[in-house]
């Protein structure tokens, strides 16, 4: 067998759109983070949930419910590995001989015929009631080299004497020939060949009638790739099947190799493609589907090969003339890719163990199965932590679980009640009561509804203070570059960090210091304030804390209003001295920093009423 370079299977197309394939994972994820925190009756702690185990159809009993096939491609040395021809044998309605069809096989020298190895194709298929797909005839790959040598003035005759032989040993034997095998460049312009060559695009059309006198029943197709969508090198095979079909050219169908690849994106409009195809009065076909990718595999590539595979169904599924789908292998143990494109593989469904793969499901699902395979349930979720409170919420993240589908989600339950679902590993709880302690558990789940048991217990304890959604914090600078002369010049601003407005009343932020010697009578004032130093009260009162730098603080209020979500009251430039204007000794300070811009200050507080809601008192 001679390899030809390998051609750009699944190259890009330049027409390709890929928007609509994000706005439906989009979609599916938002359906995901939807769901109704009342939704699920928890299960117990420590169990799992159950789920319904149902052997399901085989692909061909999907797929022939609906009226097509499913099919896959086979090679000969793959028919004594028993485990392999086991699923071979059950699952698919029709095979494709990968090689053992091909000209180099068949006639390796000029006017000698050897079919054993399709026959061996062929007698499997008939021992297991699955039918054949002749590939191919007529093909510029996998020929012997005597081809390529004859004179222009032979290849015809070499051709239809090839076509007559083979298909003729495999009369009433094969449901359908790829006649012709990929006659077209990515332009679109015809594909030099000895039989282009020699012939002209006529090639085709003597390909077609001798297959058509060599075996009268078997659906004749001519076979290409990336004409899966609407492009450049489509449109040169609709009109050639048009033209063929408007001149009576025996032409019975058009097959669409289909070999994806997920880094290149999925045709442009393959259900449109394939319904042109089939308004011109022919049958179409999905003929040697895979969908690769770069390895390694990871979830969103892997992701995106089950849409792939999907979409491709679910285009056969909607053009009446689609009459089934055949995958280039079934297992990764066996698929071409790795060989031919470097670095790129896990293109079929199942794997190289021969088990199946979670892209089989999608593909099942596709062809209208409502049953699930997937009875295992994701991991435990672990590290379950408290990241934060406010006094309204709990924070919790977790290291993610693994499944062997795929982590669909996770549940949240405070004490025994679900308050939510989250596709990422973190949750926050809110509308919590402040200074309350909460017990968490999460679980996992699948798409399939397995779940998890649940993690063991976290507590998170809100923050105290009553300021709503809002949450209050004190930012400060220092405008005073005198730390020992008689006045204290601080300048403060209130922010809320929270998701709601914070009323302004009972709000009081607190600045401590030492008031040293001398009297103990204070003056303060409001200097200046963004809302104004009429909105603004300030007074210094006596502190009982003991700390160094804390005997005495400044408070700040409000007379009135509201600080929006987000907003900052701005500076207040706040000053007060002792009333005999004695001196301070300011560096030990409890509330006092150095910085001369606004950062946010834990060493002054805030209350609302008498409820620390920021910082921390001395
Ligand atoms: C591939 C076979 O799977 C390989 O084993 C072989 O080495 C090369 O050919 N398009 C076709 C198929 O029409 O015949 C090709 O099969 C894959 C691309």
């Amino acid at each position: 067998m001679t390899l030809a370079p390998a051609p750009p299977y699944g190259r890009r197309q330049r027409t390709l759109r890929r928007r609509p394939i994000i706005a439906m994972a989009v979609a599916a994820v938002a359906l995901l983070s939807v769901q109704s925190a009342a939704a699920a009756p928890p299960a117990a702690p420590g169990t799992a949930g159950a789920a319904v185990a149902a052997a399901p159809p085989t692909l061909n009993q999907l797929a022939a419910a609906k009226g097509r096939y499913f099919a896959s491609a086979t090679d000969n040395p793959e028919l004594s590995d028993t485990a392999y021809t086991a699923t071979l044998g059950s699952e698919f309605g029709q095979i494709t001989p990968g090689n053992s069809m091909k000209w180099d096989t068949t006639e390796p020298t000029r006017g000698q015929f050897s079919f054993a190895r399709g026959d061996a194709v062929v007698s499997f298929a008939q021992a297991h009631g699955e039918g054949v797909r002749g590939h191919t005839l007529v093909w510029h790959s996998q020929l012997p080299g005597w081809v390529s040598a004859l004179p222009a003035s032979e290849v015809r005759s070499a051709m239809e004497s090839h076509i007559a032989g083979e298909a003729g040993h495999y009369k009433g034997q094969v449901k359908a020939w790829d006649v012709v095998n990929e006659p077209f460049n990515d332009d679109g312009t015809y594909r030099t060949s000895p039989f282009y060559n020699a012939m002209g695009k006529s090639y085709v059309t003597y390909a077609l009638q001798a297959a058509r006198a060599a075996d009268p029943g078997a659906k004749l197709y001519i076979n290409d790739y990336n004409t899966d969508g609407m492009g450049a090198k489509s449109d040169a095979m609709y009109n050639l099947v048009r033209d063929l079909k408007a001149a009576g050219v025996p032409i019975d169908g058009v097959g669409f190799q289909a070999h994806l690849a997920t880094q290149y994106g999925f045709p442009s409009q393959m259900q449109q493609n394939l319904q042109r195809f089939a308004d011109l009065g022919v049958d179409v076909a999905l003929t040697e589907l895979d969908v690769r990718m770069v390895l390694p595999a990871d979830a969103t590539k892997l992701a995106t090969q089950s849409t792939y595979y999907r979409q491709v169904t679910e285009a056969c599924l909607a053009v009446s003339r689609c009459v089934g789908i055949t995958i280039w292998d079934y297992t990764d143990k066996y698929s071409w890719v790795p060989g031919t494109f470097s670095g790129q593989g896990s293109a079929c469904l199942w794997d190289e163990n021969l088990q199946p793969k979670p892209v089989l499901d999608a593909v099942r699902t596709a062809l209208g199965y409502t049953g699930t395979a997937d009875t295992q349930a994701p991991t435990v979720p672990t590290g379950l932590a408290v990241t934060g409170t406010t006094s309204s919420s709990v924070s919790l993240s977790w290291a993610a679980s693994t499944d062997d589908v795929g982590v669909s989600g996770y549940d949240i339950f405070r004490g025994g009640t679900q308050v939510g679902s989250s596709t990422a590993a973190a949750f926050t709880d809110s509308g919590l009561t402040p200074s309350t302690a909460y017990a968490y558990t999460v679980r996992a789940k699948d798409a399939a509804g397995n779940v998890s048991a649940r993690t063991a217990e976290v507590t998170g304890t809100t923050a105290g203070g009553s300021t709503g959604g809002g949450s209050l914090k004190v930012q400060y600078k220092n405008n005073d570059s005198a730390p020992g002369d008689n006045q204290i010049k601080p300048g403060i601003q209130l922010v809320n960090t929270g998701s709601s407005a914070v009323g302004l009343a009972s709000v009081k932020v607190r600045y401590w210091f030492s008031g040293e010697s001398g009297a103990s009578a204070y003056s303060s004032w409001c200097d200046w304030a963004v809302i104004g130093c009429g909105s603004v009260n300030q007074s210094v009162g006596t502190s009982g804390s003991g700390t160094t730098g804390a005997d005495h603080y400044l408070e700040v209020g409000f007379s009135g209003g509201s600080l929006a979500a987000g907003a900052s009251t701005g500076e207040m430039q706040l000053r007060f001295n002792k009333t005999d204007w004695s001196n301070f000794s300011e560096t030990d300070d409890y509330s006092r920093g150095t910085n001369t811009a606004f950062a946010d200050a834990p060493k002054i507080a805030v209350y609302v009423g008498s409820t620390l809601v920021w910082g921390t008192a001395p």
